[in-house]
């Protein structure tokens, strides 16, 4: 007899695109930091879909107001006036200081938002020639055109090519080449001020001032890109503050929908002023029931949820501390609050993710051999602990599969 999990695997192995090796197990719901899949096994989430699940899985607030709203008005379109927009750009204004939103669906959107935005600010200037972007070395934005050719990896990229023209890549750990790469042709530096995918590496001080330097002495425009490090993931509202970077332009996405496809670009006044009607569009960017699970999130979000990552997070690193004084498995652990890598062998990389789900535990790989960290933003301090459990076991039968291998 065919399982629901079989039935499962054999129909998308038929007709989805298969653009993503999936592991094998199929999550059929979930409560908090919890999931449960189609055995009734229950795991512990350390990943929220990549940072998504912001208020855990099925949380209350955001199903009622879901289906209240679903059950008054859906999407009517960016042609008319809309009832929740204003809303939430206020609030993400109030957070980050950029007083004015443009709506999307997803973190790629967001990015090639601020891209044409920035471009469009030098052009409305006469400055034709203000074209150029500066990206560093590990950076991921996103697949469409646009953020990818902003995108450093070369298995990104290659299939694809060529790619926007006048992005220029440096190290994110020498500040010289910031300074030297930033110039009058530059319309932007985008940076992540943790970046996510290229392994959970946190900008270095050095590094981020000498963008500030770069951007304030030439007038170039500042990107900081925080759809998976922003909205409260390392305990602040936004992580390039923490760096003491001002950008002019924000990406945001992943958290703010909890796990509703909404993304949007925040941008100052003079960004703004230089966009005109027309210039860019979505047709779904921002509609009712997107708005309405962002205001969810940020009522959250202001009502001591980032105070709250602040403490997950400590107990959180504390523990990966901990395991790295234990195990011998580890060999750093990078990031903020709850946004953490751990640097681990190939060999254990390669086995870590299955031998996590064999325990009960949801985690990532990314860029080949650091383990990733983004649990829900509301976990539970015994949820934290028994996922620390868990990865410690993990990790123990990911050696001992290596040594018996
Ligand atoms: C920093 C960053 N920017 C952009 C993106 C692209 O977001 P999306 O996958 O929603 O298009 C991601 C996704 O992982 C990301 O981590």
């Amino acid at each position: 007899m065919t399982t629901r999990a079989e039935a499962i695997k054999a129909l998308e192995a038929s007709h989805v695109l298969q653009n993503y090796k999936r592991h094998p197990v199929v999550f059929v719901r979930g409560s908090g930091s919890r999931l449960v899949d189609t055995d009734g096994r229950e795991y512990v989430d350390l990943l929220s879909g990549i940072g998504v699940a912001s208020l855990g899985h099925a949380p209350g607030e955001l199903a009622a107001a879901l289906t209240a709203q679903a059950g008054e008005l859906l999407h009517t379109s960016n042609l008319f006036f809309h009832p929740l927009q204003g809303e939430v750009a206020e609030r993400l204004a109030r957070l980050s200081g950029l007083p004015r939103a443009f709506f999307c669906n997803s973190g790629t959107e967001a990015v090639e938002a601020c891209l044409k935005f920035a471009r469009r600010y030098w052009r409305t200037r006469g400055a034709n020639e203000r074209h150029e972007i500066v990206a560093f070395e590990g950076a991921f934005h996103g697949r469409t055109f646009g953020s990818l050719s902003v995108t450093a990896g070369e298995p990104y990229r290659a299939p694809f090519a060529p790619l926007v023209p006048g992005v220029r890549f440096v190290s994110p750990t020498d500040p010289g080449q910031v300074r030297d790469a930033v110039g009058e042709r530059t319309a932007a530096v985008i940076v992540e001020p943790i970046q996510g995918e290229g392994g959970v590496r946190p900008v270095p001080g050095a590094t981020a001032a000498a963008i500030a330097e770069a951007c304030a002495a030439t007038g170039t425009l500042l990107i900081t890109d925080e759809i998976q490090c922003g909205l409260g993931r390392t305990g602040r509202p936004f992580h390039g503050a923490a760096l003491g970077l001002t950008p002019d332009l924000i990406p945001v996405g992943k958290s703010l929908g909890g796990g509703f496809p909404v993304a949007a670009a925040l941008m100052s006044e003079a960004i703004a002023a230089a966009v005109a009607f027309g210039d860019h569009g979505s047709t779904y960017g921002g509609n009712l029931l997107a708005c309405r699970a962002a205001l969810v999130f940020l009522e959250a979000l202001g009502n001591g949820l980032v105070e709250r990552v602040a403490a997950a997070g400590r107990r959180l690193r504390q523990g990966l501390d901990a395991l790295v004084a234990d195990s011998g498995a580890i060999h750093e652990v990078r990031g903020d609050g709850l946004m953490q890598g751990l640097e681990v062998d190939q060999e254990v990389a390669d086995r870590a993710v299955d031998c996590a789900l064999a325990r009960g535990l949801v985690i990532n790989r990314t860029a080949g051999t650091v383990i990733r960290l983004l649990p829900p933003l509301n976990i539970s301090d015994e949820d934290i602990d028994e996922g620390l459990r868990r990865l410690r076991l993990a990790l123990d039968d990911a050696g001992a599969a290596l040594r018996a291998a």
